[in-house]
């Protein structure tokens, strides 16, 4: 069979994380596929952070990001760095990951090359248009743009088949953060951050970016956790703060007086799994920790209105209570009440996203849509 010439391409933190087991199986079998990894940069030190723990190396990086960066910022410098790099390699398929910005532009501008497109985490769907803004429709949009969808669970699958996308498009593979995952979590694993919580403190984790979240949500989350944590000596918050300014003056200024918050830079990926795995429980309106937890068997109250991940509210795990302070504070109070119930409830280790094998079943369905006579990778029952 020709060699297969692959280009990730990929720009933030979560799409890094979670491409790197792909590039790590793609880089492990060089007689089938030649691998190339572009950067968008949409992220900086974040990126950088995931590359050097995963020992990824860029081809190319287009280093796109300012400081605050616009959505047509962003756009407009993908669509215009990416063409040159696209005409010169000529891949045969690119891949992007999930729903930031990148993955739109660098799909818009690989179809404007006429070029195979392969949607990792295809299928996600909140079905509502600004929740969460822009992602819910950078990935539909991805999705109009797709030629192979590699579908996470098979919900997301029932998504990308009421859009109308053909069947055989489709592979149900798992969700690759699972693969990630697996390489990271240790039981010896010690970190600083974990010194200053003192023994039978209750530990929670909290991280908090989106877009739509920024201003009054942001404020009115801050305001629940310093509320609760005004009332229960016991617990204690380790927050790693996003790099956008706009995040980290809100994080300041909610918390530079308080002891029991501690914040810290954003964490390398494998420190931030283990203090996960650590955590007594999670307060996130992350996508992929809402994926990770269910695995570590930690409780998490997801800081949004909507989700695109209801598998894991399904298992349990996840909970959402959006960002109204009463409402905030008081399903932390229920997590941390002596004996609760709803926290046993939640704190079972589930695996809605996938086995781990993700990122195998999607190479096997690369092969199979060059070379018809490869078979097609058993769809992942998820
Ligand atoms: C982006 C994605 C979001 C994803 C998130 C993961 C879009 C529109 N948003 O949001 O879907 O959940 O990444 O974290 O694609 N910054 C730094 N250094 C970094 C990274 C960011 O300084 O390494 C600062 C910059 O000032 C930048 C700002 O953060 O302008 C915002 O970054 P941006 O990528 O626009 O948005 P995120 O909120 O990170
Ligand atoms: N993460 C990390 N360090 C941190 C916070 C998060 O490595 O300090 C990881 C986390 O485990 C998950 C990913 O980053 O895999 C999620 O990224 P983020 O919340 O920024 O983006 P989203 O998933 O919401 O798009």
């Amino acid at each position: 069979m020709k060699q297969i010439k692959v280009m990730t391409i990929f720009g933030t933190r979560p799409e890094a994380i979670k491409m790197a087991p792909i590039i790590h199986l793609l880089q492990e079998n060089p007689t089938e596929f030649k691998t190339i990894v572009t950067l968008t940069g949409q992220h900086r030190e974040m990126l950088a952070q995931v590359m050097q723990a995963f020992k990824l190396k860029a081809d190319y990086d287009l280093k796109i990001m300012q400081q605050n960066q616009t959505l047509s910022d962003i756009t407009t410098a993908v669509l215009q760095k990416l063409p040159p790099i696209l005409v010169k390699e000529k891949p045969d398929i690119v891949l992007v990951h999930g729903d930031t910005t990148t993955t739109f532009a660098a799909s818009l501008a690989s179809f404007y090359q006429q070029i195979t497109i392969g949607h990792v985490e295809a299928g996600l769907r909140t079905w509502n248009k600004y929740s969460p803004f822009p992602e819910e429709m950078n990935r539909q949009l991805t999705d109009v743009l797709a030629d192979l969808y590699f579908a996470p669970t098979s919900k997301s699958r029932q998504n990308l088949l009421q859009q109308g996308i053909n069947q055989t498009k489709i592979f149900v593979t798992g969700n690759t953060a699972i693969d990630a995952l697996k390489l990271t979590v240790a039981k010896d694993y010690q970190h600083a951050a974990l010194k200053q919580i003192k023994p039978g403190q209750h530990l929670i984790l909290l991280t908090m970016h989106r877009r739509e979240n920024l201003g009054q949500p942001m404020k009115n989350v801050f305001a629940a956790v310093n509320q609760v944590l005004q009332t229960d000596s016991k617990a204690e918050v380790i927050y790693p703060v996003h790099l956008n300014p706009k995040v980290r003056q809100l994080a300041q200024a909610a918390f530079a007086n308080n002891p029991q918050v501690h914040l810290v830079a954003p964490l390398n990926v494998v420190d931030f799994h283990n203090l996960c795995a650590r955590s007594y429980f999670i307060m996130t309106d992350s996508g992929g920790v809402q994926e990770e937890a269910p695995a570590l068997g930690k409780p998490v109250l997801v800081l949004r209105d909507t989700t695109e991940r209801p598998e894991g509210i399904t298992a349990g795990t996840l909970r959402l209570v959006g960002t109204n302070q009463q409402t905030v504070s008081g399903a932390m109070r229920e997590l941390l009440q002596r004996n609760s119930k709803t926290y046993q409830q939640m704190a079972t280790a589930v695996n809605p996203y996938g086995d781990g094998q993700a990122a195998q079943r999607i190479l096997q369905a690369i092969k199979a849509y060059f070379d018809q006579q490869m078979p097609r990778p058993i769809d992942w029952q998820g």
